[in-house]
């Protein structure tokens, strides 16, 4: 496996790799990997020749209050996982490689991006959109492979890709759980042991909202007040917001139909947790 720390040696391998005739599949990420990340590098590695996983700590992602500084990284780990789970190459830049001095380009997203963590984090999509545009010109994928956890995340990317006209297919995959139903995240880390137990809460509420759904419910408001009144009786829980949304389009939905997320995002203590399901209603 590859280790490359500049784009100049990332688009050498790639240019080799293409004129080969080998088609390339890649897992953006900001490191600390866990089982999510490990089940798209695995689904990138049956629909392509070469994968290639991105390890950068995106600072342009981070509001001034949020937690850059802290955010986990283990890079050794991250080696090793991606070693054993079949990539072939990970970029692995620092700041100053993705970043030059004086760039002032930015890539905004409208629309999608003002609702759900965009209202708590607006400067966050803006973030994610240029660091993802810039790294897909420079690994040229075929394929790039998204957690559904972040389920916003995804529908912007597919429709920043759409719009850019990136020839880039964007693969959506399947949130991976702990045994006790709290979707991995590497901001699992920051939680103590009460703060852990407390956080499955989430999935408990939305996996209670989801039987609703099923059962035929289609009130927007009374499957979102569920679900709400599930979170508050958990003491360390602090709701940012229960949304239900067109999961294309993020907008608000008159009624639950269609193809439809529904996201919470909740502090357990300090640390802002995220999940959803997303449903065909
Ligand atoms: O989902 C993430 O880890 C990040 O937002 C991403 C897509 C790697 C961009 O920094």
């Amino acid at each position: 496996m590859i280790i490359a720390n500049t784009i100049k040696e990332v688009r050498l391998q790639i240019k080799a790799w293409m004129k080969e005739g080998k088609s390339i599949g890649f897992v953006p990420t900001m490191g600390f990997l866990h089982e999510g990340h490990q089940s798209l590098i695995e689904r990138a590695k049956k629909e392509n020749d070469k994968v290639v996983v991105s390890v950068f700590v995106n600072p342009t992602q981070f509001g001034p209050t949020e937690d850059l500084e802290s955010y986990p990284r283990d890079f050794e780990k991250d080696t090793m996982l991606c070693e054993m789970t079949g990539a072939d190459l990970i970029f692995h830049p620092d700041a100053k490689e993705m970043y030059e001095k004086g760039a002032s380009t930015l890539i905004h997203v409208e629309g999608l991006t003002n609702a759900l963590c965009g209202k708590s984090r607006p400067t966050h999509f803006g973030g994610v959109c240029l660091v993802v545009s810039k790294l897909f010109h420079i690994v040229s994928p075929d394929r790039a492979y998204f957690g559904e956890k972040d389920a916003q995340q995804l529908a912007v990317i597919k429709r920043m890709v759409k719009d850019l006209n990136f020839d880039i297919e964007i693969v959506g995959c399947p949130i991976i759980r702990e045994v006790d139903g709290l979707a991995k995240s590497s901001r699992n880390a920051y939680l103590n042991t009460q703060e852990r137990a407390a956080a499955t809460i989430l999935n408990k509420a939305l996996t209670k909202g989801k039987e609703t759904i099923l059962a035929g419910e289609t009130n927007v408001v009374k499957v979102k007040n569920e679900i709400t009144e599930i979170i508050c009786k958990e003491p360390l829980a602090k709701i940012d917001y229960v949304e239900i949304v067109d999961f294309d389009t993020i907008a608000p939905v008159k009624s639950i139909k269609g193809n439809i997320l529904v996201a919470v995002a909740v502090f357990i203590g300090k640390t802002r947790l995220i999940d959803n399901f997303i449903i065909q209603a």
